[in-house]
């Protein structure tokens, strides 16, 4: 298969230990949830501080377990403050559960985090919870939104599909994905690190911890893998739940990205540090970094621009000519057909946000000179649009 681009938007890092990894796995005879995946989450669990680390095949699942655990969905008027900038998984498994999700808006088009001030008046009696989602792996104003819920006593969802291992240093302190309740993260193959598909769920409280452990397995009280080794030999279904195990073939990929994931992050914030300083050069004004002024703040997962609106499209074609992958992070979700009961929601920033947008290549094997040749083709496209 011959690579129509030049610059990708996004690659895994795959060497031969991650295919050595998944070899032994098959040579072990033991496929599915197992001891694999037990290393796994208590590897993620001591890279993250978190005192539990659970392990699911997918983030959109972790998700979905999150929620559930906190209790979204009990009662039909429930309601879950989020970021209408931020991909689908929330929302869906906010309406999955037969809660409605409330838009907030966006921070300013070079911040597209949450604002927390959007979160403060968004919140009712129907407020059940609130999600944010550290955009690109750059926090979110984790400070002000933990005191929004600790004054409203409402659970936080941390979606940190885009944060694996990035810390948070604010009055708070820690690992994304551990300063809220729950901690969700995706392993997809666009990821900082992968599984090809795969999620972790991440809690220090122990009730919840053992909620999303059952409700992984169909709400059943032991797994395969301890009957295998003749531990309880039958089960009892206490909750209703999901098959949204992970297996162990995924787990050891798991572990053998997990080992050089600290590493991939740091080529990505050079590379993110590379964008900021190859547009900050640019004589014009008309590109703004997003994060530009804090490029190794994140864990690099997104290489976002702002473009003047009535030339972005064009841009974009044009860098496709080029053969420059690129891409959009986020359309808002309010504005998706499916949420059209949402659309009259006013999220200003949230929509010049993502007309204004492209999301640029990067991945942790981008060459140190990329950015900047990039950034000079999307000026001259800019400029000849
Ligand atoms: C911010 C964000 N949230 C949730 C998800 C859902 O994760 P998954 O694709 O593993 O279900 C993704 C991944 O695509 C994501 O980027």
């Amino acid at each position: 298969m011959s690579d129509p681009w030049k610059f990708t938007l996004s690659e895994p890092d795959l060497i031969q230990s991650d295919s050595d990894a998944v070899e032994a796995c098959i040579r072990s005879q033991w496929l599915s949830m197992g001891p694999k995946t037990q290393e796994f989450e208590a590897q993620f669990a001591e890279m993250t501080g978190a005192k539990h680390a659970i392990a699911v095949s997918n983030g959109t699942a972790a998700l979905h377990l999150a929620l559930a655990a906190v209790g979204v969905g009990q009662s039909s008027d429930d309601e879950v403050i989020q970021p209408t900038i931020n991909f689908v998984a929330a929302a869906n498994m906010t309406c999955a559960l037969g809660a409605d999700p409330v838009f907030a808006d966006c921070l300013s088009l070079v911040d597209p985090t949450i604002n927390p001030q959007e979160i403060r008046t968004k919140i009712t009696k129907n407020t059940k919870a609130v999600v944010v989602m550290h955009f690109g792996g750059y926090a979110c104003r984790m400070d002000e939104i933990r005191a929004i819920c600790d004054e409203h006593n409402l659970p936080l969802i941390e979606d940190a599909c885009h944060a694996p291992c990035q810390t948070y240093s604010g009055k708070l302190d820690g690992y994304l994905g551990t300063i809220g309740e729950i901690g969700c993260f995706s392993f997809f193959s666009n990821k900082n690190m992968t599984t090809a598909e795969g999620g972790m769920v991440t809690t220090d409280d122990d009730e919840h911890a053992e909620k999303i452990r059952k409700m992984r397995s169909h709400g059943m009280t032991t797994l395969s893998w301890d009957r295998h080794f003749g531990r309880p030999s039958t089960y009892d279904v206490i909750m209703h739940g999901f098959n949204y195990r992970i297996d162990d073939l995924r787990s050891s990929l798991g572990l053998s990205q997990l080992s050089r994931l600290l590493e991939n992050n740091e080529k990505r914030r050079m590379r993110a540090e590379d964008y900021a300083d190859a547009v900050s050069d640019l004589a014009t004004n008309e590109i703004q970094f997003i994060f530009g002024d804090r490029p190794k703040d994140g864990t690099g997962h997104v290489a976002g621009v702002i473009v003047p609106t009535a030339k972005r499209d064009i841009a974009r074609l044009k860098l496709a000519e080029l053969r420059i992958q690129t891409s959009l992070h986020y359309p808002p979700i309010h504005l998706f057909s499916a949420f059209s009961e949402f659309s009259s929601v006013e999220l200003p920033i949230a929509e010049e946000f993502s007309k204004s947008m492209i999301t640029l290549p990067m991945h942790a094997n981008l060459p140190a000179g990329a950015p900047a040749e990039i950034v000079q083709s999307l000026q001259s496209v800019l400029k000849a649009a």
